[in-house]
């Protein structure tokens, strides 16, 4: 059993990727993006806190998310971190309740992850992900997986992509160096297809 963390900027393929390696490893995937979005969909106050930060690109006190974190592991399994931790208060704060095995780092330059937020698309209803270049549906706005409808994330606006690079720039890289130092850090080139940087990932996996 291992606990894996996803580090990379936004766009970086961290979503796509996770999905199917927590089925192919049996991990579980927990993303703070996912569950953040959940909760203001369902309009919890949880959601209400977090609805202004995400619009505006910043993040979420780290308070809030290590307790929405905490009440979601499960000693029992692996867990596939996706977009958590981001700061180095939320590395310092996960290290109190579980470990962390490996982190892999998934590089790829602003200029590509911008390009594919702009064209990312994603499911209403069960949250899967699309790009209208790379990964398109099978039928135009319709979700292949539930038929849901095919939206754009609020945030994905460009003054919002912006600063969200800026705020991983200034808070979540820091952690590139946090985890090398304890020599669990892996690279690995995610400008390739998502295909190929799944098999790039499982690699490191199964190491
Ligand atoms: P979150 O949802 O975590 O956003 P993010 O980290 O910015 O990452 P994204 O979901 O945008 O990108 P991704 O790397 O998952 O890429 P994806 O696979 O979708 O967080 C959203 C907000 O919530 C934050 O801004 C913050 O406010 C808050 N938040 C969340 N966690 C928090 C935390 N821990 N602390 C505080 N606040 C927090 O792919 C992107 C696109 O590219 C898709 O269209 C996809 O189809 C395409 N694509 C994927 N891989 C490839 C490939 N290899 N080649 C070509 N296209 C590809």
């Amino acid at each position: 059993m291992k606990n894996v963390v996803l580090l990379g900027p936004p766009g970086a393929g961290k979503g796509t990727v996770a999905a199917r390696l927590a089925r192919a490893f049996g991990l579980l995937h927990v993303s703070t993006g996912d569950m953040l979005r959940e909760e203001v969909a369902q309009n919890t106050p949880l959601g209400q806190l977090a609805k202004g930060y995400m619009a505006r690109g910043e993040l979420v006190p780290d308070e809030v998310i290590l307790s929405m974190v905490r009440q979601r592991v499960d000693a029992k399994k692996g867990v596939l971190f996706d977009g958590f931790p981001r700061t180095l208060a939320q590395a310092e704060g996960l290290e109190r309740f579980t470990h962390v095995d490996l982190v892999v780092f998934l590089e790829v330059d602003r200029e590509e992850v911008v390009r594919r937020l702009s064209s990312r698309r994603v499911c209403a209803q069960c949250g899967a992900i699309y790009n209208l270049l790379t990964q398109p549906p099978k039928v135009e706005g319709k979700c292949d997986l539930c038929g849901g409808a095919l939206v754009q994330r609020e945030d994905d606006k460009p003054e919002v992509v912006a600063r969200r690079f800026e705020v991983y720039m200034r808070d979540s890289a820091p952690l590139i160096a946090y985890y090398e130092a304890r020599g669990i850090l892996r690279r690995v080139r995610a400008d390739r297809s998502p295909d190929e940087v799944f098999q790039a990932v499982a690699e490191v996996l199964r190491a």
